[in-house]
């Protein structure tokens, strides 16, 4: 059990200057320090990571070449702006990204400071391009917490409340459930009646030809890791290029090898992106974004349409590139393959005779753990996942849920079988503990998660 004294004085203390606005509430966790998948808290408990920073750390907590990279960059250039003049590890990366993105037409990125940001300039990139105005997002998705990517967001009512009107032109769709289908619905008959939910808005209100792109997350993260239809994605992609709409995609939480790819997109055959954004473990957490995309497309805007300070900024760069390095040098996006594919079956394991785990979703090393009150009403199980994250918690793994019942397993790429196993143990001895009514969660915490 940990002892979080001095972490809850802290907390304490913070609680008087911290706007709730920034924090999604879970428990007190106040880190010290990280390397690999192990966190040490203030208190010096020491904990796996199963969470990676909202997948922003893939490589690892203050991975070695990483440091390396950031700290020889700081000494020569912190920073000077791209909007006027040009640095080597920015060049680099451009480079970089424009082959790494996925299918063969030439690209070309612009830098952002976050994911957010990358979202926004799908919007910006894609309406001048088209000349069109609309945008089709997806409900349950997250795209960011600016007024662009959170008009885009369609996951928590806490996105628009109090703050709108939102972005106009923005439809959102939702995205397919193969969890919640219907009784004797087939994986096909699920893929056509969401293509067909999608096209309703075309017959309705929504002119295709005044449509500027769809975006859409090849794995929605937020929104519990789902994964829609191979069928549906290659019909939306299809609609996409008959009718000139462009077809976004949002790689900033399923890219950089998540997913057991280098890109989510590439769970799906031969889909080439119009445009794509990134951030998150693009620089392992440092503050970088880009979209990628088509070459024409990216010069349909001339500057300064899209541009800021402090974007491209050269430490980040040089952490990026780094992480690249990483990715590729220790065949991060195999092991993240292999290793997802051993974390399934064990969590198929557990479901066999945890009767609360109703659905186990898992590509790589991202899975979505779905708990619910049976597994035949598949009624969402919220007091149950809490608490199994915070048994988890006080016994050494750092875990979160998703939409308050779906457990959110996103370790580093890194994480060693040992640490893999001692954490997938933890969380069986958590399911037996809630199951047997043995866990409970302190009064005074306040809601827990989204
Ligand atoms: C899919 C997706 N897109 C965009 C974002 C926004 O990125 P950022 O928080 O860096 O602005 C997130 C963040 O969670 C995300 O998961």
């Amino acid at each position: 059990m940990n002892n979080l004294e001095k972490a809850s004085r802290l907390i304490d203390e913070e609680n008087n200057y911290y706007a709730r606005s920034a924090r999604i509430n879970y428990y007190d966790l106040v880190i010290n320090h990280a390397h690999g998948a192990t966190l040490i808290d203030v208190d010096g408990n020491e904990y796996i990571d199963l969470l990676a920073s909202a997948s922003a750390i893939n490589v690892g907590h203050t991975n070695e070449r990483v440091v390396k990279a950031i700290s020889r960059q700081a000494q020569k250039l912190i920073h000077y702006t791209p909007a006027y003049f040009h640095h080597v590890p920015g060049i680099e990366l451009s480079k970089r990204l424009a082959e790494l993105a996925p299918g063969n037409s030439p690209k070309m990125v612009s830098f952002g400071n976050s994911g957010s940001d990358a979202n926004d300039a799908i919007i910006k990139f894609s309406r001048a391009y088209t000349s069109r105005q609309y945008i089709v997002s997806y409900m349950g998705s997250y795209h960011g917490s600016n007024y662009g990517s959170q008009s885009l967001s369609g996951t928590s009512l806490n996105m628009t409340r109090k703050i709108g009107p939102m972005l106009p032109g923005v439809v959102h769709v939702p995205y397919p459930d193969l969890y919640r289908r219907y009784a004797g619905e087939t994986e096909h008959d699920v893929a056509i009646r969401y293509f067909n939910a999608f096209k309703a808005p075309f017959e309705s209100f929504l002119p295709a030809d005044e449509t500027a792109c769809v975006l859409v997350e090849p794995i929605q993260g937020d929104g519990g890791i789902v994964k829609a239809p191979e069928e549906y994605m290659q019909l939306v992609y299809k609609f996409c290029h008959d009718n000139g709409i462009l077809f976004a995609v949002d790689e900033v939480n399923q890219g950089l090898g998540r997913t057991g790819k280098m890109w989510g997109i590439q769970q799906y055959k031969d889909i080439e992106p119009d445009l794509m954004s990134v951030g998150k473990s693009l620089a392992s957490g440092m503050p970088l974004s880009a979209v990628v995309g088509k070459k024409d497309i990216m010069q349909s805007l001339d500057a300064p349409a899209h541009i800021f300070t402090t974007s491209g900024n050269p430490v980040c760069a040089a952490a990026s590139l780094a992480t690249l390095n990483v990715i590729r040098d220790d065949h991060l996006v195999e092991k993240s393959a292999k290793d997802g594919e051993y974390a399934k079956q064990r969590f198929l394991e557990m479901q066999r005779h945890h009767p609360i785990i109703g659905d186990v979703r898992m590509w790589g090393l991202n899975g979505g753990i779905e708990l619910v009150k049976d597994p035949k009403t598949k009624e969402a199980e919220n007091d149950a996942a809490t608490k199994v994250i915070y048994y988890a918690f006080a016994h050494g793994v750092v875990i979160i849920t998703l939409a308050g019942n779906i457990l959110r397993f996103q370790p580093p790429l890194v994480i060693s079988h040992k640490q893999l196993d001692k954490a997938l143990q933890v969380l069986d001895d958590a399911f037996t503990a809630v199951e047997q009514n043995k866990v409970e969660v302190p009064k005074d915490t306040g809601k827990i998660g989204w």
